[in-house]
Parts: C-alpha cells; sequence; structure tokens
C-alpha cells in the first residue's frame, strides 16, 4: 500500500519533470534484458545527481558501482565539454552492459570505465585526482574503504554521495546482523567522527522503495 502510494508520486513526478529519453531508456531495458540486478537509482534520483554536478559546476566525477551505467548516464551527461569521469566496476557482464549503454549514449569520450574490485582501482587513481564530485554506490560493506580512498582523492570543495544509506529503516538498527547496514552504519560515523567532512543524510521513498542518500562536503 505505502509503496504503491510512493509508486504513484514518482510517475507523477518523473511524467511532469523528467523529459522521456530514448537512450536513457534504453539503458534500462538493456539492464533488465541482460538480467543486471534492480539496484540503478531512480530518474527522478538520476536527475537529482545530474542537477548536482550542474549546481556545483563539478568537472572531474568519480564513481564507485557502475552497473549497467544508468547512474553514469546522468552523471556524464550534466559535465562541461572538458569534464571527465571515472567509473568503477567488478563485474565484467555488468561493465559490458555499462559500455553499451555508454557508447549508445555517445558518452565513452569523458567517460573512463575500469573493470575490478574497487579496493584494487582506486589507488590507481591518483593521476586522475583530485576529483570535485564522488559518488559511492557499489558493494555497501566496503563503504568505509570507499569513504577513505574519496577522502585522499578529494580537495577543499568536493561532494561525496553515499547512496543506499537507510536500507528500509535498517540503518538504525545498531544490533542489524546485515554487513550492508553496519557498513553504511561505519561509513555514516566516520563522517560524523572526520574533522574535515561537513556532512547529512536524507531519507527517500518512491519506485526504489524506503532508503536514502549521505552528502558530505570536503571542507580543508
Ligand atoms: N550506480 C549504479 C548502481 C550500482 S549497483 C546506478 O545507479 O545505475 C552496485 C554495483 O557495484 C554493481 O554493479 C556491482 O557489481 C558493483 N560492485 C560490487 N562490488 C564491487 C567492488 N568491490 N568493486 C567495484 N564494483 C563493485
Ligand atoms: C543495493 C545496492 C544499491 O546500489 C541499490 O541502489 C539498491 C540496493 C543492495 O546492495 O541491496
Ligand atoms: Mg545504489
Amino acid at each position: 500500500m505505502r509503496l504503491e502510494l510512493w509508486e504513484a508520486v514518482d510517475d507523477y513526478f518523473v511524467d511532469l519533470l523528467i523529459s522521456s529519453d530514448p537512450v536513457l531508456e534504453a539503458a534500462l531495458h538493456d539492464c533488465d534484458s541482460a538480467r543486471l540486478p534492480q539496484h540503478h537509482v531512480s530518474p527522478n534520483q538520476g536527475k537529482l545527481l545530474h542537477l548536482f554536478v550542474q549546481i556545483q559546476g563539478t568537472r572531474r566525477v568519480l564513481e564507485i558501482g557502475t552497473l549497467g551505467g544508468y547512474s553514469t548516464i546522468w552523471l556524464a551527461r550534466a559535465l562541461p565539454s572538458d569534464g571527465y569521469l571515472v567509473t568503477l566496476e567488478a563485474n565484467p557482464h555488468h561493465a559490458e552492459v555499462a559500455r553499451k549503454n555508454l557508447a549508445r549514449a555517445q558518452l565513452m569520450d569523458k567517460v573512463d570505465l575500469r573493470v575490478g574490485n574497487a579496493l584494487e582501482t582506486l589507488p590507481e587513481l591518483q593521476s586522475a585526482a583530485p576529483f570535485d564530485f564522488i559518488f559511492i554506490d557499489a558493494d555497501k560493506p566496503n563503504n568505509p574503504y570507499y569513504l577513505d580512498w574519496a577522502l585522499r582523492l578529494a580537495k577543499p570543495g568536493t561532494v561525496i554521495i553515499g547512496d543506499n544509506v537507510v536500507r528500509n529503516g535498517e540503518v538504525a538498527n545498531a544490533q542489524s546482523s546485515d554487513p550492508k547496514v553496519q557498513g553504511v552504519r561505519s561509513f555514516c560515523e566516520l563522517l560524523a567522527a572526520n574533522p574535515r567532512v561537513s556532512a547529512t543524510a536524507i531519507q527517500t521513498v518512491g519506485s526504489k522503495g524506503y532508503d536514502g542518500f549521505a552528502i558530505a562536503r570536503v571542507t580543508h
């Protein structure tokens, strides 16, 4: 019942505010045909990422967790002509679907898709750093390590977004035995404890259920 209502409201906003786009729709279609998990951001969340990049005037984006490249398209399309985006994906099948979706979107000149465990590819990014905007959306148990790397690859003013930090409200359950919940809890606790960042977290409902994201700005 609640999910139905949230979905109806998302449909209303998406129909109203997000112009229908054959490239984004084809990307979602091909993610489904290739049986990728339906873990991509919703269209209105994708648009939010796109707006953040434009509002910040971002030139260099780092994304951890590409899946089929849906969020990547939203982010990369917001970049100026000299902007670039590095996206990290461990699963070669996901990366192959993403490569086709990004090629269809004519974004491969701006996007550097690196296949491999992000814990191994992140240390190779020192020369592409600093990044202005970092979207952390891969395996949640590793979020504390991704935050550590994000901070190393950041500069004052960098925005760091962590997706899926609410997890049906389980984030507030300290006793949770779910390693994903413990990963996002540690991530939020590290944000809170770090004097170099100013952070908040926002709950969301909609077509992707009950979840949310953390937003942090690197101050110095
Ligand atoms: N950002 C995407 C969704 C990402 S889903 C979107 O919104 O469209 C999470 C992705 O992280 C999956 O494709 C998964 O294969 C990838 N992943 C999981 N563990 C990883 C790791 N250790 N390194 C890199 N990618 C990883
Ligand atoms: C999960 C991961 C995601 O990135 C997402 O958007 C939704 C769910 C998950 O691992 O459960
Ligand atoms: Mg996510």
